[in-house]
């Protein structure tokens, strides 16, 4: 672990503002400086910083945290890269004396999936091999430049044959299975994870092996099996093949569903094609490729499955403010199949031909709905008001205004008038959704970081409201320490919280958001960002402090019916007198 002391010099030299305004246009008003959150897409300036906390808040997606969230959520790092990101900016020393037992456990699971990768190599060369061999070359006919350059492998048919080869290394049961290339059978016996399957290491930008993905030789089930997250891989966090595709870029990626997609795309000569690893894309994801270019490429399968995807990937893609084009296959149901029965000139022709989202949209609602009838053109006119409706730049949307008035068969005027009149609608409809949330307090009922608040929101806002205090006044936080301790909250967030709070002083540390975030989640974190956010520039009271504690006291006295039968007879009396006292 990082000494939090470090942790603090270092925030002391990094001025929340003067970081944040190298990704953030930040305008001056008033006390709390503004400016458009880069996490999501904003049209009013949301993102707001506290100076006075060095904090920052957005209010349209909730994120918030200090600089290290900050950081950690613009440059997609976790906690400890995020420190070692900042150190460097400003120049200091990160002393890494003592790296926790996590540290070590990752450093290990990064050494077995190193020798793990490297087994599975070599069983793909030797005779033993000759299954994935045969599968690879003949069945998917990949070169041996392209299996050595992927590292490719087989994990043969047996239960052990890696854990064996594994112990012979000198590594544990207990470290494999962390790094999840092995499992524990319910005999407390261990046994290989992947067994009979070609492998695809996956690999992340500084060369580690990270995860795998292992294929099935045949058509059983289930095809891929994939390694779940651990604590060196999110699979929510990475991409496959963007070791390669970072640096042949060029400001643009194709984005393709699969393993073999990929490398099929990568051999045909576009080494700047990624794919998610087993889940649909991710907002992290869609932030990671918006760091390597403008530009992305989709070819997902042509299949329901494959458009309905796309359909997702446009939305996310686009929010992380990625200019975003659709490749159309015909003739084959993905990347793979297309290059081998066209070959890479024809895809050159396809990517160079991608439609651009709103014409995808379009051509895809034309081919699910008859124009030659009346009802058909009325509905495709209805529904293509609607993509119109999304396109922000004005020349753009009387361009497609006027390709679907021709589609109908109508005035392009009446097209794009209705598109405008649609695109009010929205805007005032959403705002007088978000002024009726705030009016209902709804928008802080749905709360993702602490979901019991809204079973208890008087308690979950008294406990916010001392939250508040006890990081204003820290000279508050002993004596109130002895009226109040961490069970007498009601939500297991502000319960997390009060306890940080605690331990720091009792340690004798600062207690502020950055060394609340040294105990906290990520998530956590952003949670207490948007407390002090609620009560930034507001002088709390030790009044206000009495009241909160009372709410809690009241909460705790009031048993529930249940209980009551529970209470042994001389309990009872105990609690009526309490009950007397407080009328
Ligand atoms: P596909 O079924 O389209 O596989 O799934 P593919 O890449 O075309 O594979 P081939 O060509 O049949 O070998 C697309 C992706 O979805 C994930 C994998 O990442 C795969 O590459 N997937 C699919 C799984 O994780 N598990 C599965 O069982 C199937
Ligand atoms: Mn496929």
């Amino acid at each position: 672990m990082i000494p939090r002391s470090f942790i603090q010099q270092l925030v002391g030299l990094c001025e929340i503002e003067d970081v944040v305004s190298s990704y953030v246009t930040i305008r001056r008003a008033g006390r709390n400086p503004k400016g458009l959150c880069p996490f999501h897409s904003d049209k009013t300036p949301s993102f707001v910083l506290y100076p006075d906390n060095q904090s920052f808040y957005c209010c349209g997606c909730g994120a918030g945290g200090d600089v290290i969230s900050f950081i950690m959520r613009a440059e997609n790092l976790d906690y400890v890269e995020a420190v070692r990101f900042l150190a460097k900016r400003v120049g200091l020393e990160v002393p890494d004396e003592g790296e926790d037992s996590s540290g070590q456990l990752k450093a290990r699971i990064l050494e077995i999936n190193r020798e793990t990768a490297r087994f599975f190599y070599q069983c793909l060369k030797s005779p033993a091999g000759k299954p994935g061999m045969e599968y690879l070359r003949d069945k998917r006919g990949l070169s041996m430049k392209t299996i050595t350059s992927y590292g490719l492998g087989y994990a043969p048919d047996s239960w052990d044959s890696l854990l064996r080869h594994l112990h012979g290394k000198g590594f544990r049961d207990e470290e494999m299975a962390a790094a999840c290339v092995v499992a524990k059978g319910r005999n407390g016996r261990y046994y290989d994870q992947f067994r009979n399957r070609v492998m695809f290491p996956i690999i992340d930008l500084r060369g580690n092996v990270i995860a795998f993905g292992g294929r099935v030789l045949d058509d059983s089930k289930p095809k891929y099996l994939n390694s779940p997250d651990t604590p060196v891989f999110k699979k929510s966090r990475n991409l496959f093949s963007l070791n390669f595709a970072k640096n042949a870029a060029d400001g643009r990626l194709i984005l393709a569903e699969g393993y073999m997609d990929v490398i099929a795309i990568h051999a045909a000569g576009f080494p700047n094609v990624v794919a998610t690893l087993g889940t649909s894309l991710t907002e992290e994801q869609a932030r990671l490729m918006s760091k390597y270019a403008k530009e992305i490429l989709i070819a997902y399968d042509s299949d329901g499955a494959g458009q309905t995807a796309t359909h997702r990937a446009i939305n996310l893609l686009s929010d992380a403010g990625l200019n975003t084009k659709v490749i159309r296959m015909e003739g084959a149901k993905d990347p793979d199949e297309y290059l081998k029965k066209f070959g890479p000139t024809r895809f050159r022709l396809l990517l160079d031909s991608a439609s651009n989202v709103i014409e995808h949209e379009l051509e895809g609602l034309k081919a699910q709905i008859q124009l030659d009838t009346a009802e058909g053109r009325i509905d495709y006119l209805k529904r293509a008001i609607h993509i119109l409706a999304d396109i922000k730049n004005p020349l753009e949307r009387e361009v497609f205004a006027g390709i679907v008035a021709k589609e109908a068969g109508v005035m392009p005027e009446a097209v794009l008038s209705q598109a405008s009149a649609l695109m009010k609608k929205r805007f005032s409809a959403r705002e007088r959704q978000e002024w009726r949330e705030i009016e209902q307090g709804k928008a802080n009922l749905r709360d993702r970081i602490n979901p019991e608040k809204a079973q208890n929101l008087k308690e979950a806002m008294a406990e916010e409201g001392i939250l508040a205090y006890l990081i204003q006044h820290p000279d508050q936080i002993q004596p109130t320490g002895e009226r109040l301790e961490p069970a007498d909250f009601v939500t297991g967030f502000g319960k997390r919280v009060l306890e940080s709070v605690f331990q720091l002083a009792r340690d004798g540390d600062e207690v502020n958001i950055t060394a609340l975030g040294t105990l906290l989640t990520p998530q956590e974190t952003g949670g207490l960002a948007r407390i002090l956010a609620r009560y930034a520039g507001q002088r709390m009271t030790k009044e206000m402090l009495d009241d909160y504690i009372d709410i809690l006291r009241a909460h705790k006295d009031k048993l529930q019916p249940g209980e009551i039968r529970e209470i042994e007879p001389d309990a009872i009396e105990e609690y009526r007198r309490r009950l007397r006292q407080k009328k």
